[in-house]
C-alpha cells in the first residue's frame, strides 16, 4: 500500500490502513535508531524547515533528529528570531520560505487549522507538529506505537485520558487514532476543561469522575493543564486539581494490573501526576519520547513519496 497524502495535518484525515502503514514504517525505522551509525541516505538532498511558532522541546528536537537520520537537511526557525516579530503574516513567511525550495515544512502554530491554510498556499508538503487545540498527529502516532509495543495490538483496549481535554491537541489526535483502531476512550477532567460534544468523535465516554475513567483501564494517559490556552484559569487551585484529577500510586491501582501510564510531556510533577508514578515501573513516558523519532522518520518518509530505505 502506498501513502497518498502530500500533507499530514490531522489523524482525522487518515484512515485505519494509513495509520497502520505509518506505525509499521516507524517500527522498521527503529532499527536505524539502534545502529551505531544512525543515518541512512533515504532523504538525501531534501530540505526540511521546522517552523515552530510555539515552544517545544521534544517535538522539535525529534523532527530534527528524524530528518537528520534520513540524511535530509533540517533548518529550524523560531518566532522570537524570525520576522514574525516584525509583523510578517504567516502566508508571507511561508511564501518567502518556499522561495528557498524546501520539500517539507513542519509547523507548530497556536492557531487551530493554520496548517490547512498553509497547505493551500504552498507547493511543498506540510506536517503538523501541533496546531492550537486541534491536533498533534505525530504525538497520536507515537502514542499508538508505544501502546502497540506493550499490547501487540491497538484494538479492544480501554484508554483513559485525564486532564484538560478542551485545550489538548494530543487528546484529539489520540481519540481520532485510537478509536479508528478499535479502542475505547474514557475521558475525565474538570467540567470546565471538557469540551461539549466530545463523545461524538467516536467510541468516547465522558466520565463524571477520574475513578470511573481509570477503573480497569489498560492505558492511563495524563495531560498537562494548558494554562497558556486558557483565557482565565479554569480551576480553583492546583492542590484541589491534584486531589480530584491527579494520578498517584493509590488511584493507579484502580486500573488493570500493569496498566500503562503515559504523558506527552512536559509534565508538571505533583500536579497531574505524582513523581512516584512518573518514575514508576508502569510509566512508559520516556518510551513515548524514544518512539517519537521513529514515528517522525516515518512521517517525513511517506510525505516524501516513500521509496527504499537502506
Ligand atoms: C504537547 C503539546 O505541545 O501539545 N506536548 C508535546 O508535544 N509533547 C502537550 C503539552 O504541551 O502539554
Amino acid at each position: 500500500m502506498s501513502f497518498r497524502h502530500k500533507h499530514i495535518i490531522a489523524l482525522r484525515d487518515l484512515n485505519k490502513e494509513e495509520i497502520e502503514l505509518l506505525i509499521a514504517t516507524a517500527e522498521s525505522m527503529r532499527e536505524i535508531n539502534s545502529r551505531d551509525i544512525k543515518k541512512v541516505p533515504t532523504l538525501r538532498g531534501k530540505t526540511i524547515i521546522n517552523l515552530f511558532y510555539e515552544s517545544s522541546t521534544r517535538t522539535r528536537t525529534s523532527f530534527e533528529i528524524a530528518a537528520k537520520r534520513l540524511s535530509a537537511d533540517a533548518v529550524n526557525i523560531s518566532p522570537s528570531t524570525s520576522s514574525a516579530t516584525k509583523g510578517e503574516t504567516l502566508a508571507d513567511t511561508a511564501l518567502n520560505l518556499l522561495a528557498m525550495k524546501p520539500d517539507i515544512i513542519v509547523m507548530r502554530h497556536a492557531v487551530s487549522g493554520s496548517h490547512y491554510f498553509l497547505a493551500n498556499k504552498v507547493s511543498c508538503s506540510i506536517i503538523n507538529a501541533g496546531d492550537g487545540a486541534h491536533e498533534h498527529p505525530s504525538q497520536g502516532l507515537l502514542d499508538m506505537l508505544t501502546i502497540k509495543d506493550k499490547f501487540g495490538r491497538l484494538d479492544g483496549l480501554k484508554v483513559a485520558i485525564v486532564g484538560d481535554i478542551t485545550h489538548s491537541r494530543v487528546a484529539r489526535s489520540d481519540i481520532q487514532g485510537l478509536t479508528k483502531m478499535g479502542s475505547s476512550i474514557f475521558l475525565a477532567g474538570p467540567p470546565t476543561m471538557m469540551p461539549p460534544g466530545v463523545e461524538k468523535l467516536g467510541n468516547v465516554t465522558v466520565c463524571g469522575t477520574m475513578k470511573e475513567a481509570i477503573q480497569d483501564a489498560d492505558v492511563v494517559m495524563m495531560l498537562r493543564i494548558q494554562q497558556e490556552r486558557q483565557g482565565k484559569t479554569l480551576m480553583p487551585n492546583t492542590r484541589e486539581y491534584s486531589r480530584y484529577f491527579g494520578l498517584n500510586p493509590t488511584n493507579l491501582k484502580l486500573a488493570k494490573p500493569g496498566a500503562m501510564v503515559m504523558h506527552p510531556g512536559p509534565i508538571n510533577r505533583g500536579v497531574e501526576m505524582s513523581s512516584y508514578v512518573v518514575d514508576g515501573d508502569q510509566s512508559h513516558i520516556l518510551k513515548q519520547v524514544e518512539n517519537g523519532v521513529a514515528v517522525r522518520m516515518a512521517m517525513l518518509y511517506h510525505v516524501s513519496g516513500g521509496g527504499s530505505v537502506e
